[in-house]
């Protein structure tokens, strides 16, 4: 049994006895490009990693949930699914909450249940270990309670549950990679139809995910500002949404020039993306990394939420795959911005030393070697 599976099992027996009626497992995500595109209803292209948080479940003939999550120490929680109030603690609890009290809401049948969390998902590293928690415990609820909700279902109320209950105003990409993702493939998801196209990766290219170390600060704040800035810009062009306006529209319009900027971002992004996950299925990778230099520079600069320690990763990263790869493949950062990791894309013969280009040449803030993982596109969410 792996790890996760061990500390699982042995979790959920001593915490409630017994064993489970069933396991559900939901992956974290890696975005490859499209930052910040899916609040304006614009198209992401992310995929599930080999990282997840696990979920052991057996329905009680009550109406109470009793949760344990086995990696904060085993801390627990209960409620009842008939009043579900914000826990006094927030925290893991909350999104567990959060969750279940949306799916409610929105007219599901539940049943009580007991439920033990495990995950292996670095938190804070923006790699949707919220997302994936609130996914897990959606497919948890819903198999206690013997009904089947698509994945775009539990997305769009795992997105809802953190919309309303937890408080952060995402957008629905982090969920439905979660959800929907497909193994050894990237999600190209329409943001405005929820329409999404698996877009395979061939087996010689490798995802890196490289941690800068610069903690982000003040996230939901600045998140939130780059959000309302996106609504005023396609509020001044007269469009429903940024995904609506073009680059002729943003020369002509008489908004400020910051607010240009961050239109100018979104109008390019979602090209970008288009662009890239044709790039992918051709096998272009030297597309699809001038793809990613281009959509760093337009998140350093007309978007704003890069900071210096992670514009020197990226470029660290960009020139290893130049002397190392022959320019096949690029790196960006990725994720809501302002610290956090960069994601590079080459082939996998030359991952490792690409890697270690890297670990040699960037120090993070505390002086220390960065974290790399190399992964592979891992499946969405489901029963195990
Ligand atoms: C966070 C949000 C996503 C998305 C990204 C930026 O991960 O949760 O919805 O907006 O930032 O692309």
């Amino acid at each position: 049994m792996s790890d996760l599976g061990h500390r699982l099992a042995t979790g959920f027996a001593a915490t409630f006895g017994g064993e489970p009626d069933g396991v559900v497992r939901a992956p974290g995500r890696v975005n490859l490009i499209g930052e910040h595109t899916d609040y304006n209803d614009g198209f992401v292209l992310p995929c599930a990693i080999p990282v997840e948080t696990r979920i052991a479940w057996r329905a009680r003939p009550t109406r109470q949930v009793r949760v344990t999550a086995i990696e904060y120490g085993g801390e627990t929680d209960m409620f009842d699914l008939d009043a579900i109030p914000h826990h006094p603690g927030g925290g893991w609890r909350d999104y567990v909450r959060g969750m279940v009290s949306t799916m409610m809401a929105a007219g599901a049948t539940l049943h009580g249940a007991d439920l033990a969390i495990v995950g292996d998902i670095p938190r804070g590293a923006g790699l949707s270990s919220s997302a994936s928690l609130e996914v897990a415990v959606g497919h948890a609820m819903a198999a206690a309670a013997r009904i089947t909700l698509s994945p775009k279902t539990i997305a769009v109320q795992a997105q809802a549950a953190e919309n309303q209950f937890v408080g952060v105003k995402c957008g629905v990409m982090d969920q439905l990679a979660s959800a929907a993702s497909v193994a050894e493939a990237a999600l190209l998801i329409d943001c405005r139809d929820l329409a999404t196209r698996t877009v395979p990766i061939p087996a010689d290219v490798a995802i890196l995910i490289i941690q800068s170390g610069v903690v982000r600060g003040l996230v939901e704040g600045h998140y939130n500002r780059r959000r309302a800035e996106c609504e005023a810009a396609a509020a001044a062009m007269g469009v429903a949404a940024l995904r609506d306006a073009d680059l002729a529209m943003i020369a002509v319009s008489n908004m400020s020039a910051v607010l240009a900027a961050r239109a100018r971002h979104i109008v390019s992004e979602n090209a970008r993306v288009i662009a890239a996950a044709e790039a992918l299925a051709a096998d272009d990778l030297r597309t699809l990394g001038s793809l990613m230099a281009d959509s760093h520079a337009s998140m350093r600069d007309d978007f704003g939420i890069t900071v210096a320690k992670v514009d020197d990763l990226a470029d660290i990263a960009n020139h290893a795959i130049a002397e190392l790869a022959h320019g096949e493949g690029g790196a960006r950062m990725t994720g809501g911005g302002f610290g956090g990791a960069i994601v590079a894309i080459t082939r996998t013969d030359a991952a490792l030393a690409v890697a270690e280009a890297v670990r040699l040449r960037y120090r993070t803030p505390s002086g220390d070697v960065p974290d790399v993982m190399i992964v592979s596109a891992a499946a969405g969410a489901g029963p195990m």
